[in-house]
């Protein structure tokens, strides 16, 4: 029987460095000699991938923060049957760039949506299924968007005003402090060879689990 894969989540503000580390977490994996599949979220399939558009385009049209939640959850549920969860169960670790702590997060924390309604989609989309372990990435709010402002036009979410986003850090940070055996929370605000190294530690550790 072949073990089932890890499920390694990493999270974050705009411009924290998710894309730019998780090339790094991938350089470890593949020094351990771990199959792994890289994915991301809202996203990860060709359907999912299209709810994704549908969430980032900015549009004139207000938004309607339960439309956003159940989008999110629908690229999920697509995402994990036909991808996360086969992969897993194939042995292979799956390494995804967002994942609920998000929703948790933007839906929840930013949007102000009650967090009992997340759960709820959560336990219908998921059942059993949480990540293994969440790298989260932290800098302070005004250094992310400054960041990824030099990254070009900005989405749908990344327009929002800073505290859309102080919400949604603190909203990470707390999740974080209630789950302190899933979550690793990585000073992200210095330079990228710290924070490489930041992650190597976790990483090294975690491995040997
Ligand atoms: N530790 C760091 N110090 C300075 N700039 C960084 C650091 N990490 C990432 N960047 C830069 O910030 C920008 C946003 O990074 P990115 O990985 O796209 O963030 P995210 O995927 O979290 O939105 C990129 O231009 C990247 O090169
Ligand atoms: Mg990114």
């Amino acid at each position: 029987m072949t073990a089932k894969g890890r499920f390694i989540t990493v999270e974050g503000t705009e411009g924290v460095g998710k894309s730019t580390n998780i090339a790094f977490v991938e350089q470890l994996l593949q020094q351990r000699g771990i199959a792994y599949e890289l994915t991301r979220e809202p996203g990860g399939t060709p359907l999912a991938e299209s709810i994704r558009e549908l969430l980032l385009a900015p549009r004139d049209e207000t938004v309607d923060p339960d439309c956003e939640l159940l989008l999110v959850f629908a690229a999920r549920a697509q995402h994990l049957r036909t991808r996360i969860q086969p992969a897993l169960a194939a042995g292979r670790w799956v390494l995804c760039d967002r994942f609920t702590d998000a929703t948790y997060a933007y839906q929840g924390g930013g949007r102000g949506l009650n967090g009992e309604h997340i759960v709820a989609l959560e336990a219908l989309v998921q059942r059993e299924l949480r990540p293994d372990l969440t790298l989260l990435l932290d800098v302070p709010v005004e250094i992310g968007m400054a960041r990824a402002r030099g990254r070009g036009a900005l989405d749908r979410f990344e327009q929002e005003q800073l505290s859309f986003f102080e919400r949604v850090r603190a909203a990470y940070l707390r999740r974080a402090a209630e789950e302190p055996q899933r979550f690793r929370v990585i000073d992200a605000s210095v330079s990228l060879p710290e924070v490489q190294q930041q992650l190597a530690g976790a990483l090294e550790a975690y491995f040997d689990e």
